[in-house]
């Protein structure tokens, strides 16, 4: 057999990068599907640093701002939100804020280019919600004063500079914002979960690392169609990490911060997926505790699990893994093509090659070819692991997880019903009902008084899109027209998922699917007209344009 030029280049290349990297005990080559787990500890929210545990008391200066050697991984620099608290520096702090709290903060822009932050799922009026007319240059500043009226849950910030905002969430501005109250508090007693030590916040980002370890944010013109895919995972900033356990139960608050890539994720035990219980999603607890399997997990979205790892030996290893899914870029077929050929990120059968800037992207035929050969990324749809659960120490512990779970009223029955739908234009660029945003124009108004039913349509010619309202939360009463590896995982009448139960604020809508939500404009009650925004949380399809404003009046 004859070996390619190519083959040739890319493998010296690559024994190069090994040599180079060795030598700086910096990175390892992008993950196979088998795993490479090193020695890399799950970095685990603490007391200060790189996603401390911050509880404010008093107002709270947030400044964005590039910090050096701090990426866990390779010790690249990021961008992060620095405080201080106590004497303590944090990066990217974990806020902690207890229901019913003032919640008061200062952001400070220390980039070179605007900013403004953005608390997803954090209930408070448009002003506070850094709506991007509010984004706030080089050296200013923005006040936040709110009072925290979330229930428990796991929110989470980032910016919302328009057009800006997939980057610097890619550089590394995001963390989480967590709500206590009285019945998350009596879970974790029941429960004896604490924080940070087995109640641990892990946000799945996927990255391009450039050859001596940095974040690589460079998206190509069809990076910014499809989304930008990294060729490496990180767990709060961490590849591959292990984190050890006792035997007991973990409370994991899943959140995919990534900028595009969608997760199918599952607990992998000796090769066969163990079952966990959801217990919250995005607006806090579900209904009811939901055992399962596995789940699709879209950017924006979180997945509040417990796993029971009680019975488990010393020595076992648990995977939190991607199992195999189509990614559905189906819009290809708009282009007349019948299917036969993808853009982007190809998962299926079909072969392309086509030159662009002079760089060869080759889609492989019949198998698991990139989008980005030249950038080895990791395709979206294959089988990896993501971080590793180590058995090691034997404890005593007899609690179960919870039978039951906070009551929550039932949707309101009926209201306006709106179509919406998601669609690429002609000529490229995805659009919500035909348009693109326009920060002067609200598209969308919604008397504040009024339920809403929203059928969220996406097109057949399309790929999935996990669409995020702010201010308000959806319940989801039914998916209709879902792809097979959706409805597999229904679990009622109405082809819901596990996820789609209890409040959500980002909800994924796969190709020639229908998702009817129901949306409560009336709480929370916010004082006068409101300008909140509706968008695609695939932040590339976010930043070209795939969001529009909602006026409340
Ligand atoms: Cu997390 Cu408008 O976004
Ligand atoms: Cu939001
Ligand atoms: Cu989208």
């Amino acid at each position: 057999m004859q070996q390619s030029r190519r083959d040739f280049i890319s493998l010296s290349t690559r024994a190069l990068m090994l040599a180079i990297g060795a030598d700086l005990g910096l990175f390892a080559l992008p993950q196979a599907a088998t795993g490479n787990f090193s020695s890399a500890q799950l970095p685990v929210p603490g007391r200060q640093g790189l996603f401390g545990l911050l509880a404010p008391e008093g107002k709270l200066t947030l400044t964005a701002t590039e910090v050096k050697g701090v990426l866990p991984a390779t010790g690249a620099p990021m961008l992060v939100y620095s405080a201080r608290h106590k004497g303590e520096a944090y990066l990217n702090p974990v806020l902690v804020l207890r229901k019913g709290q003032p919640f008061e903060v200062t952001l400070v822009n220390g980039l070179q280019e605007p900013t403004i932050i953005h608390w997803h799922g954090v209930d408070c009026p448009w002003k506070q919600a850094g709506h991007p007319l509010y984004a706030i240059g080089s050296n200013g500043s923005y006040e936040y004063s709110f009072p925290i009226t979330n229930r428990a849950g796991t929110y989470w910030y980032h910016p919302h500079p328009h057009g800006l905002t997939a980057k610097q969430a890619y550089m590394g501005l995001a963390s989480f914002f967590i709500v206590r109250d009285d019945e998350e508090e009596a879970l974790a007693k029941e429960l004896d979960l604490q924080l940070g030590e087995t109640d641990i916040p892990m946000v799945i980002q996927d990255k391009r690392l450039t050859h001596d370890g940095r974040l690589d944010y460079s998206p190509s013109r069809d990076d910014l169609m499809m989304g930008y895919l990294g060729d490496t995972i990180l767990v709060n900033g961490q590849r591959t990490p292990t984190l050890k356990t006792s035997t007991r139960i973990y409370r994991f608050r899943l959140l995919n911060g990534s900028t595009a890539r969608i997760y199918n994720l599952a607990f992998v035990m000796n090769d066969k997926q163990i079952p966990f219980t959801l217990i919250g999603n995005d607006g806090g607890f579900l209904p009811a505790p939901q055992q399962t399997d596995g789940l699709f997990l879209a950017p924006g979205e979180r997945a509040d699990v417990l796993l029971d790892m009680s019975s488990l030996a010393l020595g076992q290893e648990v995977f939190l893994q991607n199992m195999p899914f189509d990614p559905m870029h189906n819009e290809g077929e708009m282009m007349g093509m019948g299917g036969m050929m993808n853009m982007g990120h190809a998962a299926g059968g079909a072969s392309m090659n086509h030159a662009q800037g002079g760089e060869a992207h080759d889609m492989g035929a019949g198998g698991h070819g990139s989008g980005h050969g030249a950038h080895g990324v990791l395709e979206e749809g294959v089988s990896y692991p993501i971080a590793r659960l180590l058995v090691d120490r034997a404890v005593a512990y007899t609690r179960k997880p919870p039978t039951r779970l906070p009551d929550i009223p039932a949707p309101p029955s009926g209201g306006l019903e709106r179509p919406i739908s998601l669609a690429m234009r002609h000529m490229g660029g995805w659009t919500i009902n035909d348009l693109t945003f326009d920060m002067d124009s609200a598209p969308i108004v919604v008397n504040r008084r009024g339920p809403e039913i929203w059928h969220i349509s996406n097109a057949k010619a399309s790929m999935p899109h996990p669409m995020h309202l702010h201010g308000y939360f959806y319940r989801v009463l039914q998916r209709s027209g879902s792809p097979e590896q959706v409805k597999k995982q229904a679990v009622d009448a109405q082809g819901r998922l596990v996820t789609d139960l209890g409040y959500k604020d980002t909800v994924l809508v796969w190709p020639g699917e229908t998702v009817s939500v129901s949306i409560d404009f009336s709480r929370p009650q916010y004082q006068g007209e409101q300008l909140f925004l509706f968008h695609c949380h695939n932040l590339e399809h976010e930043d070209q344009g795939m969001m529009l404003n909602v006026r409340v009046m």
